[in-house]
């Protein structure tokens, strides 16, 4: 078998943790053939060692995309720098100019249509002009909060309310994950770092409704996201990067809806916050006939991520040219696993 040529663009956590698991695990259909970043410090280094492995792994991490593309003659990208639609526009057309496949784990880029349509429109033009797919995905958004509840969805002949919560402890997520959703600060840090936007929350609830409502199609009048919250505790709950004093935020809890004729259709609920003492991903679908689903523990944000980064890649490589989405792919599956 022919194997897949990646490159890895953006070398931080996910980037890392993703191509760390191409080499050790994936080798047998997958190969990272190039790396990119824009962090100094990174550059020019052996991706091997960048991602903690023993050896080399005889790919030096560089800043120029086209070079890179070039010399490697990769057939997609695995971009993982940003979670925002406008920053990332530019990386993607770039990439896309030179004629290879991008899978995203940018958030916005999950459902763009709905929140960024011009830009959308200008990226999903760019793909096509050159031949090349371009998908963003992930855990959440990419499959827990969107494309599971939708799934699930289908053996209903009447639906008249849908209801998905994720919780979960943050001291099992990766480092930047803790800081964005405040881990640490007290609780006015926090409210004005959500407003000053040095910190996000979650990030996707838009888009996955968004997404959840289009495949069910519900025009909803309104989709009515609230800021998101501080979680603070009685006790002193910590992580392997952080302790947090009783008092203190330990993580954020968010909540958003769907509307039609007043009535909230869609109620997302998402907890994220070190010490979380239940962790569970629920969908509860209020029907005919009624589905209710909740797997606990929650299913890992950071290996579901890099499982959604990889698994995807084969879709992705033989879908049409565009900005698409997971409701243009074929039927979600892990890929290319050995039986053991
Ligand atoms: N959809 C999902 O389910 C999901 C799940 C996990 C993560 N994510 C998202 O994926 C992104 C990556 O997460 P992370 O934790 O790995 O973040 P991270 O550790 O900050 O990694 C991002 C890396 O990309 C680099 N970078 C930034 N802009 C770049 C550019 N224009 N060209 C090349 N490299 C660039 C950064 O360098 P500097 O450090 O120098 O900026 C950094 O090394 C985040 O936006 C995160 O929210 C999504």
């Amino acid at each position: 078998m022919q194997k897949i040529k990646a490159i890895s663009y953006g070398v931080g956590v996910i980037g890392s943790m993703v191509a760390k698991t191409v080499i050790e695990k994936k080798k047998d259909w997958l190969q990272i053939v190039g790396a990119l970043d824009i962090d100094p410090s990174k550059i020019g280094k052996d991706l091997g060692k960048v991602v903690g492995l023993d050896t080399n792994h005889n790919v030096s991490i560089q800043n120029d995309p086209e070079k890179v593309v070039k010399e490697t003659n990769a057939d997609i990208v695995i971009h993982t720098t940003s979670s925002y639609l406008e920053r990332v526009a530019p990386e993607l057309k770039r990439l896309a100019g030179c004629g290879v496949d991008i899978i995203s784990s940018c958030e916005e880029l999950s459902y763009p249509y709905a929140t960024n349509r011009k830009i959308a429109e200008e990226v999903d033009n760019v793909a096509k002009e050159n031949g090349v797919t371009i998908l963003g995905t992930g855990i959440n958004p990419g499959f827990l909060m969107d494309v599971l509840p939708t799934i699930l969805t289908t053996p209903c002949i009447e639906i008249t309310n849908v209801k998905v919560g994720r919780q979960m402890n943050a001291a099992n997520r990766r480092i930047p994950f803790q800081k964005k959703i405040g881990a640490g600060l007290s609780p006015d840090e926090f409210r004005s770092a959500i407003r000053n936007k040095t910190i996000s929350g979650h990030v996707g609830l838009f888009q996955s409704i968004s997404m959840l409502a289009d495949s069910l199609g519900w025009e909803l009048d309104k989709i009515e996201i609230l800021e998101p919250e501080p979680v603070v505790l009685e006790e002193k709950v910590g992580s392997s990067w952080i302790t947090v004093e009783r008092g203190k935020v330990a993580g954020s809890k968010q909540f958003a809806y769907g509307i039609i004729n007043g009535k909230r259709k869609i109620e997302y609920e998402f907890r994220a916050y070190i010490g979380a003492g239940e962790e569970f991903d629920l969908v509860d679908i209020e029907g005919t006939p009624r589905v209710h689903f909740k797997s606990t523990p929650c299913i890992n944000g950071d290996s579901g991520t890099i499982a959604m980064l990889i698994n995807n890649i084969p879709k992705v490589i033989e879908a049409r040219p565009g900005l698409l989405t997971m409701r243009d792919l074929t039927l979600p599956s892990a890929a290319h696993i050995q039986i053991s």
